[in-house]
């Protein structure tokens, strides 16, 4: 009996199968470059919203999301946060203007010009001195404090000390559902 009469495969057959599976990944690396041309490209998707579904952020506490390339803080803020932006006289604040795209400029801003719903306050996680990410729940004033050259926010993201010029600002964004936003 010959080795070609045996069902064991031989050194040739081998080579064989090993050649049909190394075309099989150039055809695969071959294929990627075509379906990601038919991708959106990177401004197209810079322009794109975002939806967040809320469920699953508990009172008092805060997701950071991604959009246009930039973080965005979501937080769920207590009856406490919320009470302690509400009573701040604007009189005291360094940047007096809401800054929420939502709203025409210039509106105050008074913590109802800064979150439309009290209990979720959504803004632009970028420090406006020199653009560090601010650190959640810290600071003299209980919000966001920017340790890079120490700036301290509230509870509705306002400016209170430091260099940062204005208020952390609000993206535009709008509710879908009671639980869900769309930013953007
Ligand atoms: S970048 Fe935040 S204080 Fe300078």
């Amino acid at each position: 009996m010959t080795a070609s009469d045996t069902s064991e495969p031989t050194r040739r057959d081998f080579l064989f199968i090993a050649t049909g599976a190394v075309g099989a990944v150039g055809a695969a690396a071959a294929v990627w470059p075509f379906i990601n041309q038919m991708n959106p490209d990177a401004s197209v998707q810079a322009l794109a919203s975002i939806e967040v579904n809320l469920d699953a952020i508990d009172e008092g506490s805060a997701i950071t999301v991604l959009w246009r390339g930039k973080p965005v803080f979501i937080r769920h803020r207590t009856a406490q946060e919320i009470e302690e932006a509400r009573s701040v006289d604007i009189n005291d604040l360094p940047d007096q203007s809401a800054e929420n795209a939502n709203l025409p400029a210039g509106e105050p801003a008074t913590d109802e010009n800064r979150a439309e719903k009290p209990e979720w306050l959504v803004m632009v996680g970028v420090c406006t001195h020199l653009g560090c990410v601010p650190l959640g729940q810290q600071g003299d004033f209980g919000g966001w404090f920017c340790p890079c050259h120490g700036s301290h926010y509230d509870t509705a993201g306002r400016i209170r000390k430091g260099p940062a010029p204005r208020n952390l600002d609000i993206p535009e964004y709008t509710f879908v559902s009671d639980t869900t936003i769309r930013i953007g």
